[in-house]
């Protein structure tokens, strides 16, 4: 499947549009329609059901977007939170370095320019990498417009020069230019709060919402009387200001994280406690409930298992993710291990979600810059300590993308006549479908089809996602709703009404979106078996 296809089906359907689009659109910004919101709403809605209430040693919290800019400070988003960037010094255009794809060809060199005509010099350098093929004179022409925008009318370059080079990123892969030094740009969104737009005011969107649970991490520790381990979730937006956004969704400036920061005993206290503290090796996390001897180690290889158990249970298969275990030289600074749970998608494997062990740094950070102790008293050890943290750190729409992808399928079906045609089929698992179930009167000029259908979908939405749709042959109305990934439709015909004799009366046909096949149901028995499959 083609990204493009993906793209035009995302807007036909409703699941994204691109955000201001009748003014142009505004790059690395997202909406989504009205089948998307709902994609969205389930996935969070699965997570966080997961994630806390399904757990006892979970907690949540919906913390501010704009928090005290110490925070970032404290968190070291503020000094290094950074990408390196390089300009093209012809067009402008900005890059990140690490995405300048290795060039090979002939670089032309100069060493700078005069124009005859007004007697105006420029010193400075320029060179063009030209790939083998290409005539000097685009070197030339090239040179000629960077001088020409150092204000030489008609400048004649100097100096020129070749040579050959391999595997260069200094060049701009679009047209050959030379780029500036790479240097970093911050990846904040910066903003003021208040009426006065000064140094003082400055305030950030956040760029995670993790600083939040730590920052609240006495408080919520407090009020939910947990102990450790236990762990604070949230969901929420997140702003980076995204050099490159691009992948369609996948790398945004506006996107939803879903974090969990699970607090642990620091590996001495598990041994004063414990006796010893479990390795990882040998182990088999997926079938171990946690043990008081557990150190970060195997607290960090449960929650990778968890993670991809979650994903799973959302029909994103093994076979589709990549758990790829971080080198050693890749870490950031403050993380013992990270896990990033990587899913295959058409344009490359790519990062869904990172899972690190970042011991004690945001705790200790917060602790130095806000004079406040984040220290916890555990009873059973008998001491004091300042937790470490596990910390698995989801994208919203990056799964939601994940799963418009993997969802994508074209397969046949017959049309009214019989005949086979193509039919495009989201196969989305039914626990995140935007849309549950699909009701249809077989006709839509039967008032007693419609009123009965009707019935049927004030009977199961209390319960879930319904559409109604009397519109067109019914035929077409399964086409319609396959494409938006519906997994169940029913429909009430004349049997339904008893027409054809008592025992098929107020029983509908339950069509499975996958297989298509039709069964008859009892109209009674219809919720608790789409919940069934629907929990
Ligand atoms: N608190 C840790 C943290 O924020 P991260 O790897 O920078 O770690 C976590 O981000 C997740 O947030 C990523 O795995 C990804 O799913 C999502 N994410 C990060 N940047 C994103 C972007 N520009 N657009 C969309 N999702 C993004």
């Amino acid at each position: 499947m083609e990204m493009d296809q993906l793209v035009a089906l995302c807007k036909r359907r409703g699941f994204l549009f691109q955000s201001s689009e009748i003014y142009g659109g505004l790059n690395g910004f997202w909406d989504y329609g009205p089948l998307g919101a709902e994609l969205k709403r389930n996935i969070k809605e699965c997570w966080w059901r997961s994630m806390t209430q399904l757990r006892d040693d979970v907690v949540g919290l919906d913390a501010s977007i704009i928090m005290h800019p110490r925070i970032w400070e404290a968190s070291g988003h503020t000094s290094t939170f950074s990408d390196l960037m390089v300009d093209c010094l012809l067009t402008k255009k900005r890059f990140r370095a690490d995405q300048i794809e290795p060039q090979s060809g002939t670089v032309y060199f100069y060493s700078g320019a005069t124009d005859a005509g007004s007697g105006k010099e420029s010193k400075d350098a320029f060179s063009v990498l030209l790939p083998a093929g290409k005539p000097p004179e685009s070197a030339r022409k090239a040179a000629t417009q960077f001088y020409q925008q150092r204000g030489l009318e008609k400048p004649t370059p100097l100096g020129e020069r070749t040579e050959a080079v391999l595997n260069t990123t200094r060049y701009n892969p679009e047209n050959g230019s030379l780029l500036t030094e790479p240097r970093p740009f911050n990846l904040m969104l910066k903003t003021y709060v208040g009426p006065v737009e000064s140094a003082d005011n400055v305030s950030y969107l956040r760029p995670e919402t993790a600083q939040a649970i730590f920052v609240q991490f006495k408080n919520a520790l407090e009020v939910s009387r947990q102990r450790v381990p236990f762990g604070i979730c949230q969901i929420g937006k997140a702003f980076r200001n995204e050099i490159n956004p691009r992948n369609f969704t996948f790398r945004s400036r506006e996107f939803e994280q879903m974090e969990l920061e699970y607090f642990i005993r620091p590996d001495e206290v598990v041994q004063k406690v414990a006796g010893s503290v479990a390795s990882l090796a040998g182990s088999q996390p997926s079938t171990l409930n946690p043990q008081p001897n557990w150190g970060w180690e195997l607290w960090h290889k449960y929650w990778v298992e968890q993670r991809m158990h979650w994903y799973e249970s959302i029909g994103l298969g093994r076979d589709r993710l990549v758990e790829y275990w971080q080198k050693k030289e890749e870490l950031a600074h403050y993380a013992k291990a990270t896990v990033d749970i990587l899913y295959k998608f058409p344009f490359g494997t790519q990062e869904l979600e990172g899972i690190a062990a970042r011991g004690d740094f945001d705790l200790a950070q917060h602790q130095k810059f806000s004079g406040k102790s984040m220290e916890y008293f555990d009873e059973e050890a008998k001491a004091k300590y300042v937790p470490h943290v596990i910390e698995p750190s989801a994208g919203v729409d990056r799964l939601a993308l994940a799963l418009i992808c993997n969802a994508y399928c074209e397969d046949e079906a017959p049309d009214e006549k019989g005949k086979l045609e193509t039919r495009v089929v989201m196969r989305f698992h039914p626990r995140i479908a935007p849309i549950k179930v699909a009701v249809f009167p077989l006709l839509k000029n039967k008032p007693t089809l419609v009123q009965k259908a009707k019935e049927v979908r004030e009977l199961l939405r209390p319960h879930m996602s319904v559409f109604y749709d009397e519109a067109g042959a019914i035929g077409r109305r399964y086409r319609r709703q396959d494409e938006a990934g519906t997994p169940y439709g029913v429909t009430i015909d004349f049997d339904t009404l008893g027409e054809q004799g008592p025992e098929l009366k107020d029983t509908v046909t339950l069509r499975d979106r996958d297989t298509m096949k039709q069964e008859r149901v009892k109209i009674t028995e219809l919720a608790p078996r789409l919940l069934e499959k629907l929990r």
